[in-house]
């Protein structure tokens, strides 16, 4: 690949257009947010300026308009992952909320008659805090599944760890800090032999991996609209019917409930006993256009432009002997984090930026990840289906004048 390879569909994002005398910036923080393309704009305004409702709660057209769009864009979602039906689909604020949805209601019972919790040491804060705390709560173990020095999950461990005694074994599909991809369907494979369900973070893999639930063989998974080219303020967790249908609601107030009294309540069957409140619409039409963008697309096109400039900025950053790359996963998608040696990630992030170039710094909300390769805090370049080679080599000159700066 050389620096002349661009991006082909970036032109679809008006943000990455360059305007006036600035260069142009080089968004390598797309594992942090993604940039939003023109359609998805446009399918936001075209929802709100043809007038909205609230959603479930109108007779005038308005509503009427606005529900059908929501539940249109839960059948989308729906098929995104491949569920059986829609109704297997509960929308959430983002991905943490849903992480936490699961750990709050879906799997409380199982926790209480399984006492074993075992999460994998490259998770996101938000498929651990959550799961300490019930765990906490219930009195449960919490087991951690340790990865290797190349930040893969440790098989040998798995079969040890995971057991008869295991309400469930939480992953994520792809570390947002190594890019390790993770194999989910072996993990919910031998989780299921044991009667152990499989809870899978999708959300740093939604944007460069397809999606297919029944394949992967897990019990829940859970996206993020901002992390695939859809608006914030939306996600959105797949269970199937049978694992919603007993499950407790866990946040309470308008329309999850079909009867009230002074003193009590009734609820709604799945997935609205799960939505308590104004749904955010507006974002759930724009994750919709977001889909319906990448299925245009086609992950096989996505997949294999992002793993050219992937691999080239894995290979350029391994090149330079003042950088250590965290981890060498089999499979490594979307995200390469790295040290700068004598320079603070924070540093080199916002030396970064005065030359137009967007690295996320810190501990990624993956605090464990960094500790299991001896580290604090790392810089993280991530690429999305716009990210070209010139940003590759934009960054890598960036990061050649912060070690000047720092000889
Ligand atoms: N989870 C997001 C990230 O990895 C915020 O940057």
């Amino acid at each position: 690949m050389t620096s002349e390879d661009s991006a082909p569909w970036r032109r679809d994002f008006p943000a990455l257009r360059q305007s006036g005398e600035e260069p142009a910036f080089a968004y390598l923080d797309s594992a942090a947010t993604t940039q939003k393309p023109q359609c998805v704009i446009d399918a936001v305004t075209r929802h709100w300026t043809g007038g909205v409702g609230n959603a479930h709660r109108g007779v005038h057209r308005w509503a009427l308009r606005t529900t059908q769009a929501l539940e249109a864009a839960r059948a989308d979602v729906a098929r995104f992952v491949g569920a059986r039906a829609a109704d297997e689909v509960v929308f959430t604020r983002n991905g943490t909320e849903g992480l936490n949805l699961v750990a709050s209601s879906l799997c409380v019972e199982r926790v209480r008659t399984r006492p074993r919790v075992v999460v994998s040491q490259i998770e996101h804060h938000s498929n651990l805090v959550p799961w300490q705390a019930l765990c906490r709560r219930e009195g449960a173990e919490l087991v951690t599944l340790p990865v290797d020095e190349r930040g893969d999950i440790d098989f040998d461990q798995l079969r040890a760890l995971v057991d008869e005694r295991t309400a469930l074994v939480a992953v994520c599909h792809v570390s947002n800090v190594l890019g390790t991809v993770v194999p989910v369907p072996e993990i919910a494979a031998h989780a299921r032999r044991v009667g152990a369900w499989c809870v899978v973070d999708g959300v740093a893999a939604a944007a460069h991996l397809p999606i297919d639930v029944q394949t992967l063989g897990c019990d829940a998974y859970v996206i993020s609209g901002h992390k695939v080219y859809g608006p914030s303020g939306i996600g959105a967790v797949w269970a199937p019917r049978e694992h919603w249908a007993n499950a407790p609601p866990w946040q309470y107030g308008g329309d999850m409930v079909t009867h009230v009294t002074a003193e009590r309540a009734e609820f709604q069957q799945p997935p609205h006993r799960f939505e308590a409140g104004s749904p955010s619409v507006d974002a759930a039409v724009g994750l919709s256009a977001a889909i319906g963008y990448l299925q245009r697309l086609g992950h096989v096109a996505i997949a294999r432009h992002e793993e050219r400039v992937l691999s080239l900025l894995v290979e350029r950053l391994r090149a330079n002997r003042r950088i250590r790359v965290l981890g060498s996963p089999k499979q490594r998608v979307g995200v390469v984090s790295f040290v700068v040696d004598g320079v603070h990630a924070h540093d080199v992030g916002s030396l970064l930026d005065a030359e137009h170039v967007a690295v996320r710094t810190g501990h990624h909300c993956a605090e464990p990840t960094l500790q299991r390769f001896g580290e604090q805090a790392a810089v993280r370049a991530s690429v999305g289906l716009y990210t070209s080679a010139s940003d590759v080599e934009r960054l890598m000159q960036a990061l050649t004048h912060v070690e000047e700066l720092f000889a």
